[in-house]
């Protein structure tokens, strides 16, 4: 972690942003030398700096591309691509952008599933995070600072190594990054105990649009609540989060229970929907559903796999106990339940063989790369059995043969706190959020549209059955099916068709923000929060 103060280096290059900028389309052999003539250790930012021409050029640009849907030829690339070793290279190169008329996506994990942080239909130039990883783990208070080029993995493993004890509750994929991952809210297994990752943040480092350094203090609560789960990416570069950290039993158990049509997976389901929310709070059970062959009494036959999967914050013991109590239909029996610790558990649920090392944590390489594209809903109320049985049936259609869909249980502490106590709003009231996910292997736009189509069917087909007015996303399951921004100045109207459904009533807070603290809107991509300058524009 570097230290928090403002070094000499940063003073000089915030003082070259009293400079008023001009926005032309220059081509980037100026931007190239604006970054070395604008940095303080040029020869530093030129080692970190690469271009078409730099034979790790494609390398770097492809390592954390998780979505092979932007990894194909027609893909816009980015013009330049910096990989900071020090904050100082993210101050001038935003200088720079705002100078030559370069847009700027900022990568932490790649993991975006619309690929906004390396991709970008105008001119632009990538700041990929991937250097600036470092974490340190405090026990005395129970925090860490974390800088947001780290990925999940990464942390998970820097606690471990101080406790076994402590945790963070973040998602599943250990080479998703904290700076999207955390700025879009975060969540994980221990969801209904220890809620959403956003929630646990008690400071941050952002560099914001005029080079400035700014932590909670400096920055003010508004900018502080927007970045804890409004998306950071309209805001500025965040560098990194203080969070307090959530303590954990030694032993917690895991299980992954599979039932198919033939085993009642229909009921079962259903059963689920209306008992999961109301579980004891260390208990989470969700469950993926999957199109499957499989051999039912001497025959192979295709059919729809219901898996069970759940971590429960104790041992196996208590888990059988509670679940004979809450949902004896499922038939968990003690052989299904594996006992471990918390560390091992992220191990499991990554899908990592049993007994593996926890160094896989730190492999920052995708654990794997397709085509896929992903949408998301919130429930309220139980999808009858006969909804269920019309998404079986899309199921069995060809397109659907890689198709996941992932229910996760809501209610526990997500009851607890406010709609607005920072910008992801789904709370209480939620029984569960669906992830729709399809995934294919083909190159090709034949291959997108089929599978594409797809998944827009089932969305639509699902629409009686979930949130409506708006119906809700989660950002952090980034879908511009929903809404995007009119190329040029962003428009309120425009921006509220998808800011409404990730953000609810937070939207028009976030505007309020984005408008005080970016209000030329530099920091712009195809769902970032308008500045009310262009909210203004709307009205004539
Ligand atoms: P990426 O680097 O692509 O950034 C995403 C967005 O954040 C972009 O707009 C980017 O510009 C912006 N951004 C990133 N770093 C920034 C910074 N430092 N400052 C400002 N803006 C920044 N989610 C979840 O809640 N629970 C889960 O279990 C999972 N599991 C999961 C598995 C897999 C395989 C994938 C691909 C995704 C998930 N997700 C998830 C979704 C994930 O949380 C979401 O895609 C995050 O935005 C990814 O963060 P990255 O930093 O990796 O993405």
């Amino acid at each position: 972690m570097k230290t928090p103060s403002f070094s000499l280096l940063s003073l000089l290059i915030v003082s070259l942003f009293s400079i008023s900028w001009v926005v032309s389309a220059d081509s980037h052999e100026d931007f190239l030398q604006c970054l070395s003539l604008h940095s303080q250790n040029s020869s530093s930012i030129s080692k970190v700096t690469y271009t078409a021409n730099n034979s790790s050029y494609s390398s770097i640009l492809q390592f954390s591309i998780q979505n092979l849907r932007f990894n194909s030829s027609e893909t816009p690339k980015p013009l330049v691509i910096v990989t900071p070793t020090h904050e100082s290279h993210i101050q001038t190169t935003i200088y720079c952008s705002k100078n030559h008329g370069m847009q700027i996506r900022v990568r932490s994990g790649g993991h975006d599933y619309e690929g906004l942080s390396y991709v970008s239909p105008i001119p632009f130039v990538v700041i990929d995070l991937i250097n600036l990883n470092s974490i340190t783990v405090d026990t005395e208070s129970n925090t860490a600072w974390v800088e947001t080029g780290a990925t999940v993995g990464e942390l998970y493993y820097r606690i471990a190594e101080k406790s076994r004890t402590l945790a963070f509750p973040l998602g599943v994929c250990p080479t998703v990054g904290v700076g999207g991952h955390i700025s879009g809210g975060g969540y994980g297994l221990m969801l209904r105990k220890h809620i959403m990752a956003a929630d646990h943040v008690i400071d941050a480092r952002i560099i914001d649009v005029n080079g400035k350094i700014l932590d909670r203090e400096s920055m003010g609560e508004d900018l502080f609540w927007a970045i804890r789960g409004g998306g950071g990416a309209s805001f500025g570069v965040i560098l990194s989060w203080k969070i307090n950290l959530v303590t954990v039993p030694s032993t917690v158990t895991v299980f992954t229970v599979h039932r198919t049509l033939e085993q009642n997976a229909t009921k079962l389901v259903h059963r689920w929907q209306s008992i999961a929310h109301k579980f004891d709070e260390n208990l989470f059970i969700r469950i993926l559903i999957r199109r499957v062959n499989t051999t039912y009494q001497g025959q192979n036959r295709t059919t729809i796999q219901a898996s069970f999967n759940s971590l429960y914050l104790g041992g196996a013991d208590e888990l059988i106990q509670l679940m004979q109590e809450s949902f004896p239909e499922l038939g968990l029996v003690k052989e299904d339940c594996i006992e471990m610790s918390w560390i091992e558990s992220t191990l499991y649920f990554a899908g990592f063989p049993s007994g593996s090392s926890l160094d896989v944590l730190l492999d920052r390489t995708p654990l794997s790369r397709r085509y896929f594209k992903a949408k998301s809903d919130y429930v309220k109320e139980p999808i009858s059995e006969k909804g269920l049985e019309g998404i079986w049936e899309r199921f069995y259609e060809e397109e659907a043969a890689a198709a996941e869909l992932i229910f996760s249980p809501y209610g526990g502490r997500m009851n607890e706190v406010s709609e607005t106590a920072i910008p992801f709003p789904h709370r209480a009231g939620n029984l569960y959020k669906i992830q729709h996910l399809v995934y294919w292997d083909e190159e090709g736009t034949e291959a997108y549209e089929r599978h594409v189509s797809w998944i827009r069917r089932l969305y639509r087909y699902m629409t009686p059955y979930v949130s409506k007015n708006p119906r809700t996303a989660y950002i952090n399951y980034r879908d511009l099916d929903i809404g995007v921004n009119n190329k040029g100045n962003t428009s309120y109207i425009q921006a509220s068709i998808w800011g409404i459904k990730y953000f609810k009533g937070n939207f028009n807070r976030l505007v309020h923000v984005k408008t005080m603290v970016d209000p030329a809107n530099f920091f712009k991509n195809e769902q970032s929060i308008p500045a009310l300058s262009s909210w203004g524009k709307k009205k004539k």
